[in-house]
């Protein structure tokens, strides 16, 4: 195989000819022959001004390409979409899907050997890892890292776990707006990710798990010098794997990976978008995420990191306190150690030489564990045929087992509209359901499925309700809050016939979430339902199409396998 600069020519007809015209645009740049004859890194970077998440992209590339040039290679930087969760309306989530496109593509396109891909904001890593995958060029990830924790009078902050904490307070009239601006200052007071367990730091701690980065890139803040150092040497790797040809994606990513990002998922008391990720990332390998066995790995896995929304602590301190193989290592019985990373070594080897001192607090020892039980469930039921999942670390454990009358909300507006009308007829034992919020519903699958607990049982004191959707949830959220329901309600899932009163029966404990309505009835309401409209053109048209649910990860379907 043609590699470097010859790989890949423009189809003129004339391979010679190609490659005399790609030389010479180069040479117009100001490269030698010496420097274009090198083997070629890109450097995939997602620095944009409307994602500050990644403010240090542009910092990262060049440490990154110092490291491939120390290594004798030729770096590339070159841009692909970037997704910031602020920034993409309506949701991020839709756009996830063109982003590991464009990832893809380019990376087939482009004339190099290896590729560094920078991501961190929620999509970004999963975007990379699915058209990394499905392009199976080497490639090595680069997390830009997560933001060090504020400080506001004496109290450290997190986005967003305190982000929601400020604005529920705000809403319910116990935070002045004074105290609001100067709270909002300090909640996200670098450049990097949100620095707790959310979604960004959960993906990376699971690309890390998985083998696609080097070992401690999880963690290292996005503005310490570790960061700077992990990326030369990101670099420095990405040429040695450029002249080895791999390993490929392909090479790092197995059943037993998974396995193991399971377990560390339910560890780290991660995000539940982790779910829909790994099944998307599962399934551009031609494997399928396995939910049952997330649901079983969860049963004996505890929760020993302690890190917000479920503990106290963030992730510098999780760096500090020992980073990711310092909890592979309590987990060691349950990881299969010889899961493969594109360091070349295995995750095994990772946990036997990294330094044996580690902070008991942040990465709780197995018989001291943050919370005992599992973090996230997987139900089923007659109102998720296809599975639902729960955060049980986050909600309230009476409420796990709770049956109480629907109140629907038919869309995003529906729920903005009402859910603050005095005259809402809801009681702290209603179950909240949102529907046409899901992949293709909303559409995109945003994450709403946290509804606000109405302002009046807010002022009541009422902090949790049950509540149901076939939305996402944030990583920083909490509460009884199910998700995911598949199928979706605008797919025809039996989300779509629920009404006022129904009586909802979850039961986490036994995995079940139920109406009880009966069959006819409900085959009557089927039989009167009819689908949503789709959209009139454009990607939103190819969105609604293809997307698969939940439970298969959300991408497309022609792009599986
Ligand atoms: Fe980018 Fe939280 S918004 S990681």
């Amino acid at each position: 195989m043609k590699k470097g600069l010859r790989s890949r020519l423009a189809q003129y007809g004339d391979e010679e000819f190609a490659l005399f015209l790609r030389r010479g645009f180069l040479k117009g740049a100001g490269f030698t022959d010496e420097a274009l004859d090198r083997p070629v890194v890109g450097i995939l970077s997602t620095a944009s001004d409307f994602n500050p998440c990644h403010a240090t992209a542009g910092r990262l590339a060049e440490a990154a390409a110092r490291g491939v040039r120390l290594a004798g290679a030729l770096p590339f930087v070159f841009p692909t979409v970037s997704l910031h969760e602020a920034f993409s309306f309506p949701t991020s989530m839709l756009l996830r899907n063109l982003m590991a496109m464009d990832v893809e593509e380019m990376v087939r396109a482009l004339p190099l050997d290896a590729v560094v891909l920078i991501g961190g904001c929620d999509k970004t890593i999963p975007a990379e890892l699915m058209g990394a995958i499905s392009a199976d060029m080497p490639a090595i990830l680069l997390p830009v890292g997560a933001m060090l924790a504020g400080r506001h009078e004496g109290v450290r902050l997190g986005a967003c776990t305190d982000c929601r904490r400020l604005w529920a307070a705000f809403r319910a009239g116990k935070l002045a707006p004074a105290d609001l601006d100067r709270a909002h200052d300090q909640l996200m007071p670098t450049a990097g990710t949100c620095m707790v367990m959310g979604t960004a730091s959960t993906m990376a701690c699971l690309a890390e798990t998985l083998g696609f980065t080097l070992p401690g890139a999880a963690t290292a803040p996005a503005v310490s010098s570790d960061r700077i150092r992990i990326a030369e040497a990101t670099g420095k790797r990405a040429a040695e794997m450029a002249v080895a040809g791999g390993p490929t994606p392909r090479q790092i990513i197995s059943a037993a990976a998974l396995r193991n990002a399971s377990v560390v998922l339910q560890a780290t008391c991660g995000s539940t978008n982790a779910t829909v990720h790994l099944a998307a990332i599962a399934g551009r390998a031609g494997l399928i995420y396995d939910l049952a066995e997330l649901d079983a790995v969860g049963r004996e896995t505890p929760v020993l990191l302690n890190l917000k929304p479920a503990g106290n602590f963030f992730m510098e301190d999780f760096h500090s306190g020992g980073g990711l193989p310092a909890l592979w290592r309590r987990l060691r019985e349950q990881l299969d150690l010889s899961a493969p990373t594109v360091n070349g070594e295995a995750i095994g080897d990772i946990v036997a030489r990294w330094p044996a001192w580690t902070d008991d607090e942040v990465v709780r020892p197995l018989d001291r564990p943050i919370c005992p039980g599992e973090a996230i469930a997987m139900l089923s039921g007659n109102l998720a045929p296809n599975g639902a999942a729960i955060k049980l670390a986050s909600a309230t454990p009476k409420l796990c087992n709770h049956r109480g009358p629907a109140l629907v909300f038919d869309s995003l507006k529906d729920l903005a509209d009402r859910i603050d009308d005095p005259d809402l007829p809801v009681t702290p034992d209603h179950v909240m359901v949102l529907r046409n919020a899901g992949p293709i519903g909303a559409p995109g699958m945003p994450e709403a499925g946290a509804l606000p607990v109405p302002k009046k049982l807010g002022a009541r004191g009422v902090t949790d309700m049950v509540r149901i959707s076939d939305a996402r949830m944030s990583g920083t959220a909490f509460g009884t809050v199910v998700l995911h329901v598949a199928p979706e309600a605008s797919a025809g899932g039996p989300l779509a016939l629920v009404r006022d009163g129904d009586i909802i029966a979850l039961d986490a404990g036994k995995r079940r979430l139920d109406v009880e309505v009966d069959e006819a009835e409900l085959a009557k309401r089927r039989a009167a339902w009819k689908p949503p409209p789709k959209p009139a053109r454009g990607y939103a048209r190819l969105y609604a199409e293809r997307v698969t649910q939940a439970d298969k990860g959300c991408d497309f379907d022609f792009l599986a396998g």
